[in-house]
């Protein structure tokens, strides 16, 4: 009897014991690194496929000196948007001595382990970088042992971490940190991770700001099969950048994008270099960076965004967009609420398509994701427009055969597709003409007046009457 209870008890601790650690674990998460890989899926193969940066906010000098602070609830938000992965840029230089050993601040250090902590509890891809460090790429052979030295720090503390955490060597290398330079540091500073983490995801990408132009450049450590290369994609930057401040010169702001045959031909031309260089050489592509500043119009940026997104995908490539809650942001953090607009351009809802309008005066009203079969509303505020010379709404182009016109400047459109509806304008020289008919008429009788006498009559009739 004291046999069999014995080995009842013995039992009930074998299945209870993993629970009560797996859950002490949990607990105590925040206080300290992980070291439990399976519970938050480190083993689990998770794909990643669409990400979001969490940017400007531990890039900046100080978290927050650029509007950004990471709040807790933002990991649920992204993950329950339908979002696998986060990269989260940090600017570990300036948080670091700048003589050896190159220590990293701990305060600093601790709220990058909270940030990466919440992270890994919503099961997110976090990919952590080095970004902006500036110094490098104007002295690359100068800040190199600081460089391999921050790595060498990152990497001992986020060792037992789960593989879900995936490190990027450094974000948009440039300037002098040219392609030799560049290989060679990839070389030396993955050799002093890989002491630490044999295993884990490592993400390097090209000079020149992550240019698919220079990926032939770039020198993959050969027999690491946990390597992934990034790059990034802002074409055409006269769009994605336009009145973005921090580029000189500016673009300017105005630019559209209506994905006209040689815009989606310009974009798929450049993934399929990417393309091309990863089937040659058999390695994983990650788009790090891609989206279309505030600045632009929301049409076409959601336009842009959704074409580029479906492109990549179609490649076969995952990508994460620039960016979650700043300039470019995809979520509004006053409202605290995703651009819904947005949002669905990166995660499609299935059986919706985007009907934007445009118009050159005036407001348009309707543009949006619709359902398939129903109809979306597009709406004129105005259709005419000045005072002499007038500009008249005409008409719609875009229409087709199913499009049901309301009335001048409503029209209904049957949503079978995604399409632009543009209004289309027309001068009006009517009230001009009309005024000079007027004035003509006016100079003629005022001259014949003047002939007759009756002009001077009039005008000595005044002069009494004022006196
Ligand atoms: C930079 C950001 C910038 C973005 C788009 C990123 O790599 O770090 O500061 O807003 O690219 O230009």
């Amino acid at each position: 009897m004291l046999v069999w209870k014995r080995a009842l008890t013995f039992y009930i601790l074998i299945l209870v014991f993993p629970q009560l650690t797996m859950r002490a674990e949990r607990g105590d998460y925040q206080a300290r690194p992980f070291c439990n890989v399976q519970i938050n899926g480190g083993d689990l193969e998770v794909k990643m496929r669409r990400g979001v940066n969490i940017g400007n906010a531990l890039e900046a000098p100080n978290e927050g000196d650029w509007g950004v602070v990471i709040k807790d609830e933002y990991f649920e938000i992204i993950r329950n948007a339908g979002f696998d992965t986060v990269r989260i840029p940090i600017r570990w230089s300036s948080h670091a001595d700048n003589s050896p050993p190159f220590k990293i601040d701990e305060n600093f250090l601790k709220r990058v382990d909270w940030v990466i902590n919440k992270s890994l509890e919503q099961n997110l891809i976090t990919i952590i970088n080095i970004h902006h460090y500036e110094e490098i790429m104007e002295k690359p052979e100068e800040h190199r042992d600081r460089f391999i030295a921050l790595w060498r720090q990152i990497s001992e503390h986020y060792k037992d971490y789960p593989g879900l955490l995936y490190f990027e060597l450094l974000n948009e290398p440039h300037g002098n940190l040219t392609s030799n330079l560049w290989n060679k540091l990839i070389q030396d500073s993955i050799k002093v991770i890989r002491e630490t983490n044999p295993d884990r995801k490592i993400i390097i990408g090209p000079v020149d700001w992550n240019s698919v132009y220079r990926l032939e450049d770039l020198m993959i450590p050969v027999n690491d099969k946990n390597i992934i290369v990034t790059f990034h994609f802002y074409t055409p930057f006269e769009f994605t950048h336009q009145g973005a401040e921090w580029v000189s010169p500016s673009p300017p702001v105005g630019r559209r994008w209506t994905g006209t045959e040689a815009e989606r031909r310009q974009i798929t031309n450049e993934l399929d270099i990417a393309a091309q260089w990863a089937a040659k050489n058999n390695i994983s592509l990650f788009l790090g960076e891609f989206g279309a500043y505030s600045k632009a119009d929301m049409a076409s940026r959601v336009r842009w965004t959704y074409f580029v997104a479906r492109e990549v995908e179609k490649r076969n490539i995952a990508w994460c967009y620039w960016e979650f809650c700043s300039g470019f942001g995809a979520y509004d953090p006053v409202k605290n609420e995703w651009r819904r607009d947005l949002l669905k351009a990166l995660i499609p809802v299935s059986g919706t398509h985007y009907i934007s309008a445009y118009t050159e005066h005036g407001e348009v009203f309707g543009s949006g994701w619709h359902n398939e079969g129903s109809y979306a509303t597009i709406r004129l505020s105005e259709t005419r427009i000045g005072v002499i010379i007038q500009d008249v709404f005409d008409h719609f182009e875009g229409l087709g055969s199913k499009d049901r016109v309301i009335d001048e400047g409503t029209v209904e459109i049957y949503v079978d597709g995604s399409r632009e509806i543009r209004a289309v304008w027309r001068k009006d020289y009517t009230r001009l003409l009309l005024t000079f008919i007027i004035a003509g008429i006016c100079l003629i009788v005022s001259l014949m007046l003047i002939r007759r006498g009756l002009g001077r009559n009039m005008l000595s009739l005044l002069w009494k009457l004022k006196n």
